[in-house]
């Protein structure tokens, strides 16, 4: 989605920027702009819409634009089309006033026709401009650009991180906060805005989390911040715990790829600093056996691949807890008025930490008084500070569009929440627990068996990319694993494809087999590989073609029936989707590679959806 960055310094600010934005690219965006300031030429903007390139050479890599202060933007279109004229920074009719904008105003009509009867004149069709107009408006009655700034956010409503600078401040650049991330970096030669840390990495690791209401006034030696009221407030520091090689693509193709191979890893920092002495100790989230019988129903809300690691967990959590649990698409939970109360946990999944839906249900769930846990990525983000409790997932920055390395971590910390639950509630018996806490402890080791050997996995993709459309079946935690496998085919290769219990599909979709679909056929969940087996003879009869993914146990039984198998090794089965989605990131992987995709930055995606 939209990325922010800012600059005050001392050096060109131009070039800053430009990589800022070369470093938020990932999140997906459609134009791109920034706004500069000098003393001898005071604001000059540039922006284009198309790939940051356009900018780069528009502004020769940024030697047309002098002086040391400036904002950039990558726009990524909700008001208004993707064109030259919509990209930020938006300038204010008189022309002293840019800005840059991240969210939605919403009630920025009614406040345009305002503006308008005021004869204000508007170019764009964005949300955006209004805000910069707004602004002029208020600066121009009482000539402080702190106070008018003050005037827009108690006018407008809706969600922003604003980056400002105005002409007649020949130093400092104002930011301001709601409902979307923006951060301080404290640097050397100068400070810095943005909304994502990979922007400033370069050049800082300490750093500030704006809170929702906060406005900053950001100069080359002092960043201050006030509240909404305009007191001024001390911001906590916090040191970026990964430096900029790991937001780095290092010799590898794609970030994609990087981070398949970095998942045995990340599972291993997610997984080690939380079992001590054969015991799960979730510090960050610890819980009394009384506090623990009182929960009643449980709630996992997240969207997309968060969301299939809930499938995942549902299954896992309600036979190991014999609690029900309810697996929530965030988008749908915030507006189903749902059942919960103070005995109900809710776990929120998320990547980025500021999904816009996963927020607004989690806010919903925590109005309902429920409890509230965040698994979280990025650390310090909008939801891991808004919930109860918060539990990272250590796979440090994930940069590709399509999450493997996040959703790795999220499977294996919720299956050591799991764990925790059903010692407090005793429904995990020791033997168990022992048996699935030390396969946890194994898991990074087979991974990397399974990455060890993907020259199977590059053929098949090579024999079957030219397929149309694709279905994935399983039954159980085979089927949740398949929702998660058929999303990232369809996500990055833009093949149709669907994910099926395979139990259903003689209620309808079986029609659609015919001689030649192709039919990824999971098979790794052992206590119903007889029934998975028995749905594979099914198609094969209908003349599917069958890739099948199983463990090393079933190999030489599913071979005997599918075209193409893959063997993963055997573990835990209730860890086993964590070792068959490799196999099912990377056949994603090499089939969007034959087709020639933007791997990395799929069509119409963005990395961080903080929209609605
Ligand atoms: C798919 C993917 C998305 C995200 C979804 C939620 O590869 O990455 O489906 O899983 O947009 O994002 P987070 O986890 O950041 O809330």
């Amino acid at each position: 989605m939209c990325g922010i960055i800012g600059f005050a310094g001392r050096e060109e600010a131009a070039p800053i920027l430009l990589e800022g934005l070369a470093r938020m690219e990932y999140r997906g965006y459609d134009s791109a702009g920034i706004a500069v300031r000098s003393e001898e030429r005071g604001l000059q903007v540039k922006k284009t819409k198309g790939r940051l390139q356009a900018l780069f050479d528009l502004t020769h890599g940024g030697a047309d634009l002098e002086g040391p202060l400036g904002i950039g933007h990558t726009r990524w279109a909700t008001h208004g089309e993707p064109n030259d004229i919509n990209a930020h920074p938006h300038i204010s009719e008189k022309g002293n006033i840019a800005l840059v904008h991240n969210g939605i105003i919403e009630n920025y009509l009614e406040i345009k026709e305002h503006l308008i009867r005021q004869g204000v004149h508007f170019t764009s069709d964005t949300d955006t401009e209004v805000v910069a107009q707004l602004l002029e408006f208020h600066y121009n009655e009482c000539h402080s650009m702190l106070e008018a700034v003050g005037r827009v956010l108690r006018r407008i409503e809706g969600s922003y991180a604003f980056g400002i600078i105005c002409s007649d401040y020949p130093n400092a650049l104002i930011a301001a906060r709601k409902d979307s991330p923006l951060i301080l970096g404290y640097g050397k030669g100068g400070n810095f805005i943005a909304s994502d840390v990979t922007a400033i990495i370069k050049y800082t690791r300490d750093v500030a989390y704006m809170d929702d209401g906060e406005i900053a006034v950001v100069t080359a030696d002092h960043i201050d911040v006030f509240d909404a009221e305009l007191t001024p407030v001390e911001k906590q520091h916090s040191l970026v715990d990964w430096d900029v090689s790991a937001a780095e693509k290092g010799g590898y193709a794609h970030f994609m790829y990087k981070e398949i191979l970095e998942q045995p890893e990340a599972v291993r920092k997610t997984i080690s600093p939380r079992i001590r002495e054969g015991r799960v100790v979730l510090d960050e989230f610890s819980m009394t056996a009384e506090e623990a019988q009182s929960i009643s129903r449980i709630f996992i809300i997240a969207c997309g691949s968060s969301y299939h690691v809930g499938m995942v967990s549902k299954y896992n959590w309600e036979r190991l807890l014999r609690r029900p649990v309810e697996v929530c698409l965030a988008s749908e939970f915030r507006y189903s008025d749902p059942l919960v109360d103070e005995h109900s946990l809710v776990i929120v999944i998320s990547q980025s930490g500021e999904t816009l839906d996963t927020m607004a249900a989690m806010r919903e769930a925590k109005r309902l008084r429920g409890r509230t846990l965040a698994i979280v990525n990025v650390v310090g983000s909008s939801i891991a500070r808004e919930a109860d409790h918060v539990l990272y997932t250590w796979a440090g920055p994930e940069i590709a569009v399509a999450t493997t390395k996040a959703y790795s971590t999220q499977l294996v910390l919720m299956d050591l929440v799991g764990l925790y639950l059903g010692d407090l509630l005793g429904t995990v018996d020791r033997a168990e627990y022992d048996a699935i806490l030390s396969e946890l402890q194994a898991l990074p080791e087979k991974m990397r068996a399974v990455l060890a050997d993907i020259t199977p996995i590059q053929y098949f993709a090579s024999r079957y990319f030219n397929h149309d459309s694709i279905f994935f079946i399983g039954r159980n935690l085979d089927y949740a694993m398949g929702l998660e496998g058929s999303l990232k085919l369809k996500e990055i290769s833009y093949i149709h494809s669907e994910a099926y219990a395979s139990g259903e599909l003689k209620h309808g979709t079986i029609s659609l087999i015919e001689p030649g679909t192709l039919v990824v056929a999971l098979g790794t969940y052992g206590p119903l590989f007889d029934k998975a087996m028995s749905n594979v003879v099914e198609v094969k009869a209908r003349g599917a073609e069958v890739l099948a993914v199983t463990t090393e146990t079933f190999r030489e039984r599913m071979e005997k029936t599918a075209d193409a198998t893959v063997a993963v090794p055997d573990t835990h089965p209730v860890l086993q989707p964590s070792l068959g989605v490799v196999p099912l990131q990377l056949f994603a992987y090499y089939v969007a590679l034959q087709r020639g995709c933007d791997i990395d930055k799929p069509r119409n995606l963005a990395k961080s959806v903080t929209v609605e």
